[in-house]
């Protein structure tokens, strides 16, 4: 959409004076995945950690979202893609005010998360895909979704009757069948400790 008759203004406060004060780099850690998969969670467990570091951090998560800004929004692909969108400005500004923000959205079309990617500036997306398969997520089923899709109760449940598109070159891929979310939690912090964004 084109913007008309809006002038830009220069914070007071800069994003590198935010980041000189915190001791740290602020940037997103983008968890995608299956619904049941574990990214919330894991999102949780890394911000956890961060905060008990005394990193600024937030978690923006999809079920919550969706309860607020995002409660115009239902699943077709445009709705999809416009919570993405949304989310991706919404992270935009937590990494200006100087935050580790951990997103936790199926984000299940590439092109969605590759427009986020390019939202922000080279090495500030960092794409987590949490994976796990369809089965496992299926078993789980944490809040009774896959049941209700199955029963063709859910529309365009993704995995089910909606697509999900693996993450073709991630930053990280972390496996929480085959690890726990602590560990996959130390996985990620060892991670961003060896790209000396901590
Ligand atoms: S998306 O695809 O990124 O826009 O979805 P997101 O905002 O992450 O919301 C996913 C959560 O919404 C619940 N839910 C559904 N998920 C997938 N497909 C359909 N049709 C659907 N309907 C409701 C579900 O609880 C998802 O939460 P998670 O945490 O992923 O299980």
């Amino acid at each position: 959409m084109a913007v008309e008759n809006i002038t830009w203004h220069d914070a007071s406060v800069t994003r590198k004076e935010r980041n000189r004060k915190n001791e740290h780099e602020s940037f997103v850690l983008w968890f995608t995945g299956l619904s049941g998969s574990g990214k919330s969670t894991l999102a949780n467990a890394v911000s956890r950690k961060l905060f008990e570091d005394d990193k600024q951090t937030y978690v923006l998560d999809g079920d919550n979202i969706r309860h607020g800004l995002n409660n115009d929004l239902g699943f077709s692909p445009e709705d999809r893609k416009e919570n993405i969108r949304r989310i991706g400005e919404v992270s935009k500004l937590f990494v200006d005010a100087g935050y580790i923000v951990s997103t936790a959205f199926i984000s299940p079309y590439r092109e969605d998360r590759q427009q986020v990617r390019q939202l922000l500036q080279d090495g500030e997306f960092i794409e987590i895909y949490v994976e796990c398969s369809l089965e496992t997520c299926e078993e789980r089923d944490p809040k009774g979704l896959y049941r209700k899709a199955r029963n063709g109760d859910i529309p365009s449940f993704t995995g089910i009757s909606s697509p999900y598109e693996e993450p073709e070159s991630p930053e990280l891929v972390v496996n929480t069948e085959e690890n726990s979310i602590e560990g996959a939690a130390d996985l990620i912090v060892d991670y961003l400790k060896g790209k000396e964004l901590l």
